[in-house]
């Protein structure tokens, strides 16, 4: 069998690291990307092929995807899409600006470079795009609206996909973890830092409990997992003749697809608040 190739973005850690490492011991030929210049220097010290690409900037994706084409031959098994970060905020304190450029990011970068990764799939008649979406894709937790409509999009975007690409032999799924040990939250407190205001928010008391959830060592929620949890999931996805169109990871999420079955909103609006502690978690 040929070499599998893949390209994963956001790997300067995380599930995006974890991932990367897991499927080059695998065998695969990956193309492990990042945002910042500095972070590729440290994927190469790692052993793998590294290249920069930022998600928010479409002459970034072009480039990334065109030296990847150019060390396969043209060719490209897989895409794992998987940069990303959360920009907490209630809804009403989300300009505009900060808004579009969460999606630019979570949605709009993904829904580029699936384009590109889809022509050489669509040619070779086979193909795998993974997307890393959450369970925020399907249930919204308070003060995580921008992050919880990028994902709530890309649900959309890629069922979407999914039914377009039917008997084209390239396949699409949709991995939806809960709480995984990465530096998300890290990078979540920082984004909050730079973009809210809380002084002049109804929600600053809200926004002091939250702060402090971000700043905590360690898994912050119950049922937290490492993102080894997420590479099983995604090897499924790559391999398996018959790929999921969802694959759910950690107990949080089996449980709140149930419960968005089982009851009305205004039940699970009352479960999603206190699961949140009151945006404290
Ligand atoms: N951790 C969780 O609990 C959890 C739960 C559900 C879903 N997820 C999803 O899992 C994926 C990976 O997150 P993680 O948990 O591994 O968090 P992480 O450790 O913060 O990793 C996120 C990665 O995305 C990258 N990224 C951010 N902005 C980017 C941009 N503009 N262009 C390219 N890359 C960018 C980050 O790069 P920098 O280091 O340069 O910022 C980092 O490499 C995300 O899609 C996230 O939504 C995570």
């Amino acid at each position: 069998m040929m070499q599998r190739s893949i390209l994963i973005t956001g790997c300067s850690s995380g599930i995006g690291l974890c991932c990367a490492l897991g499927l080059q011991q695998r065998g695969y030929q990956v193309f492990a990307s990042t945002r910042r210049a500095e972070d590729v220097a440290h994927l190469h010290s790692l052993g793998l092929t590294a290249l920069q690409l930022d998600l928010a900037d479409s002459q970034s994706i072009q480039q990334a995807f065109a030296q990847v084409l150019e060390q396969t031959d043209g060719q490209l098994y897989a895409l794992f899409n998987n940069g990303a970060y959360g920009q907490p905020g209630a809804v009403e304190d989300l300009s505009r600006e900060v808004l579009r450029v969460q999606l630019e990011t979570n949605l709009l970068g993904w829904h580029e470079l699936t384009c590109l990764a889809l022509k050489p799939m669509l040619r070779q008649g086979a193909g795998r795009i993974v997307h890393n979406s959450s369970v925020l894709g399907f249930v919204a937790m308070p003060y995580r609206g921008a992050y919880n409509c990028s994902k709530y999009a890309l649900e959309g975007l890629t069922d979407t996909l999914r039914l377009e690409l039917k008997g084209s032999g390239v396949h699409v799924s949709l991995i939806q973890p809960g709480p995984i040990l990465s530096r998300f939250r890290q990078n979540a407190y920082a984004s909050f830092k730079a973009n809210i205001d809380p002084s002049h928010s109804r929600h600053r008391a809200q926004y002091a409990a939250m702060e402090s959830r971000l700043n905590k060592e360690g898994p912050a929620a119950p049922f937290t997992l490492p993102p080894e949890a997420v590479l099983k999931r995604l090897i499924h996805a790559l391999e398996s003749s018959r790929p999921k169109a969802r694959y759910p990871v950690t107990l949080p999420t089996y449980l709140f697809a149930l419960l968005k079955r089982l009851l009305p909103d205004r039940a699970l609006d009352r479960l999603l608040i206190k699961a949140s502690g009151d945006g404290a978690r």
